[in-house]
């Protein structure tokens, strides 16, 4: 199974630039399953049904949210009906949705698991406890298991991926929106990066205009960020292709397309 994950989407301008090259992509890589974490596809905050829809008719089988999940208050609206919309698993057990999906593709399942950090982020249940049974009861079904961490440090997304290693296709981090540089598939057969980084405005501070964000770091007065609705984009991604019997990964490659690093066929 081929896999590609889009991090984070930004505002309109990153459901555009989703739209623009998930064709190439697609047949680039011969993409099987696409995951997108949607949680600032809104204007920044949150996603709508609208958003929600518009992004599986654009391709995105599964989307994934984190710490913005609930900044749209549409989402109270859908969440229990939408059937490919996960937020992370270990948020309290009496909020609504759920953090975990299962797709099937040609024949082949795969598990995608959507959890939550807890370093410099609000504390949540244990990721690292409750994702060993969200594994275990994803393997009964198949072996194929992604999962997105999404979580602040370094530290914590690095040691989840080992804690996964061997028993994850792939542990991906987001929620930075600064891609990182450490693509690899670690001892075990888990394809890993840190951070998958992301899709939206080009030139600003992680997809939000600088001016404001600029204003709040010189004057720490409160500042209300704003997502630009023109201006170059980026998209951030990562390919992992995953043996369908064993569930190891075999290969992956960061995806970063913008005008400094072009898209190539
Ligand atoms: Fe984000
Ligand atoms: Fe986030």
């Amino acid at each position: 199974m081929k896999i590609l994950f889009i991090g984070d989407i930004v505002g309109s301008i990153g459901r555009d630039t989703v739209e623009k090259y998930l064709p190439r992509l697609r047949r680039k890589y011969e993409v099987d399953v696409v995951i997108a974490n949607g949680e600032n596809a809104a204007a920044g905050r949150g996603i709508t049904e609208n958003i929600y829809q518009d992004l599986l008719q654009v391709g995105v089988d599964v989307i994934t949210m984190g710490n913005h999940t609930w900044d749209n208050r549409d989402i109270f609206n859908f969440i229990d009906e939408a059937d490919y919309l996960i937020r992370p698993a270990n948020f309290s057990q009496d909020a609504p949705g759920k953090g975990t999906v299962q797709i099937t593709k040609n024949g082949v399942t795969l598990t995608v698991i959507n959890l939550h950090g807890r370093v410099f982020l609000p504390p949540h249940e244990d990721p690292f406890a409750m994702i060993d049974e969200l594994v275990a009861e994803a393997k009964q079904t198949s072996p194929l298991v992604f999962v997105d961490f999404h979580a602040e440090a370094t530290s914590e997304k690095i040691a989840m991926g080992w804690h996964l290693d061997g028993r994850a296709s792939a542990v991906v981090g987001t929620h930075t929106h600064v891609q990182t540089a450490d693509a690899r598939i670690y001892s075990g057969g888990t394809a890993y990066i840190t951070d998958v980084g992301m899709t939206g405005p080009y030139d600003e501070i992680l997809g939000m205009k600088k001016e404001s964000v600029l204003y709040r770091f010189k004057t720490n007065m409160p500042t209300r960020f704003e997502v630009p609705k023109s201006g170059r984009e980026q998209l951030s991604g990562f390919f992992v292709e995953v043996d369908d019997k064993t569930g190891k990964a075999l290969r992956c490659e960061r995806v970063y397309i913008n005008e400094d690093y072009p898209f190539k066929g």
